[in-house]
This record gives C-alpha cells, structure tokens and sequence, in this order.
C-alpha cells in the first residue's frame, strides 16, 4: 500500500508555478493576477479565501479580495462580476460559494466571463470539458487527475467507480476519466444516493472516487484488493485523540479500509491540498491565452 501524498504533490507543483513565474517577471511581463469574491461571513469560506491567497503570494501572483456584506444584493455581486469580466488587469476570478440564499448562484456563475472562469464552473467551460476541448477544469477533479498523472497510474481500460454525482466532483471527474485521454480512457460508473446495489459495484472498482459527502462510508468490505481509493470527503469530527477535542476524517474509513489498497489518499492531506494547486494552474493557463486566445 502506498500513501498518495497531496501536500508533498502540492508542494511541488507550487515551486514548479513559481520558478514559471519568476520567467514571466524577468521577462518584464506581469505576473498572473487572480480576483475573488466572496460574499457573507461564512468563517469557512474566509478560510479558503484566504488560503487562495496565501497559495497566490508564495508562487508570486497578484492577488485582489473583494469582500462583500451579507446583505449584498444579486445586482450589487453581477455588477462586481461584470467590473471583473472587464477588467484588463485580471486574468481570472473566482466567485466563492456558497452565496448568500438571497442571490441566484446560477445567475451569477453564468455572469462570469467563460474566458476568465479558472473554476470551471460555468457551462461553457463544462460544456467544452465533456467535448474534450480545450477549458478550465473544476479544481478538485483537476487535483486529482494531477495525482494520478503525478502517482503514474494506469487509467486506461480500468473499471473506475465515483460515489457522488456533485457538479464540483462525481460529474466532473466521471466524465473526466472516461475522455478518449490520458489519465482517462477508463470505464466509469457512476454512483449516488438512487443507485441499486452499491456495494457490489464500488466492490469491482480498479480506481474508487470517493466523493458522497458522508463520514466513514466506504468500509473494507467495499473495496477490491489492490484497488487505488480517492477520498475526497472532508467531515471535522469530535475527538478524544486531539487537543482541540475535533479531528479530520474523510468518506473512507482509512485505518480499515488502506490494507487492501495498492494506493490510498490520506485526509487531511490527500486530495485537499491539490484543489488550490488547480486553481493556480487555471490561473496561469489564463495569463498565457492557453485556453481560450
Ligand atoms: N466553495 C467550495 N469549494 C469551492 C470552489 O472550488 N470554488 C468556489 N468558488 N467556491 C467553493
């Protein structure tokens, strides 16, 4: 069994990002320029948001915050969008979700400039993904195909599973990995709370995605000998074993389920680190025209 390490992987992509950037800087160009925005005071999404930020100063992008009050309005958030769409000094942004209740998210995610979206969230981008041309991958998905890239892991011809059908994770990466591609020309099922015989099907997986969003869910008697699992649940949990009294757990009961794995990810520190890592890609992919000229 071998630990696939997202923060060692992570670490690395960052100084490859870096020395990229310190050429663009001595070329006389400007580094790339990543805006968020980010509406409300979930203390959650301040945490990501600040950790985008941290990730852009250490590679040596430009960063711009926009906070904005919970009681922003839809026009006030699609008139900042827009001011960004426009804006020749940024190269990408992002629009932090969740949203408050009283903005339509859809509204605002399909207000975002295709060609500046480095989430990958808006249909276009999705749209152009499922097509296998060129676009911007969702963060997550596009962490892990880096870690099976990274990890060399065979794809092609293997029987892939993916618990979870989410819009940021199952959907993306099922589609992702059945691309006539490399990672990717494997066989994906996909699985979610309506699927018959879970089970029995996680069981035949190859390569196992782990993304339903529930605590411990994936137990030994689910997995194949030999499988590579993906983990991409992240649930804080009460726990006697730490001194803040809470401890980090994922979908897949790890300590049981690792033994019979050829390759597991860890949580903390498996496919979470790799989400910023993507951002960062799409970011630079933006300032050079990789996408979209
Ligand atoms: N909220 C949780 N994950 C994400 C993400 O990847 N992007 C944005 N914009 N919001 C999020």
């Amino acid at each position: 069994m071998k630990i696939i390490d997202g923060k060692e992987t992570a670490k690395l992509i960052k100084e490859e990002i870096k020395a990229e950037v310190a050429g663009i800087i001595d070329r006389g160009d400007d580094p790339p320029h990543l805006a968020a925005v980010i509406v409300g005071d979930d203390p959650a999404s301040h945490t990501y948001v600040n950790g985008k930020e941290k990730a852009c100063k250490l590679v040596g992008f430009t960063s711009s915050i926009y906070r904005m009050p919970d009681e922003t309005t839809e026009q006030e958030l699609l008139d900042v969008v827009t001011y960004l769409n426009n804006d020749p000094e940024i190269d990408g942004f992002i629009v932090q979700l969740p949203l408050p209740k009283h903005i339509d998210e859809n509204k605002v995610l399909e207000t975002i400039d295709p060609k500046k979206d480095v989430d990958g969230f808006h249909p276009v981008n999705i749209g152009r993904m499922a097509l296998n041309l060129p676009s911007y991958l969702p963060a997550t998905p596009y962490g892990i195909l880096q870690l099976i890239e990274h990890y060399k892991i065979e794809t092609e011809g293997k029987n892939v599973v993916v618990l979870g059908r989410s819009h940021i994770v199952g959907s993306p990466i099922s589609i992702l990995l059945g691309r006539k591609n490399n990672p990717g020309n494997a066989t994906v099922t996909m699985c979610h709370s309506k699927t018959k015989g879970l089970k029995s099907i996680a069981k035949k997986a190859d390569i196992l995605i782990v993304a339903m969003g529930q605590p411990h869910f994936v137990t030994e008697d689910m997995v194949k000998k030999d499988a590579v699992v993906i983990d991409v649940g992240i649930h804080r949990v009460p726990s006697d074993e730490t001194k803040s009294g809470f401890k980090l757990i994922g979908d897949v009961d790890f300590d049981r389920v690792a033994s019979r794995t050829s390759y597991i990810t860890p949580v903390p520190g498996g496919v979470g680190p790799m989400t910023i890592v993507s951002l960062l890609k799409n970011t630079l992919k933006a300032s050079k025209k990789e996408v979209y000229s």
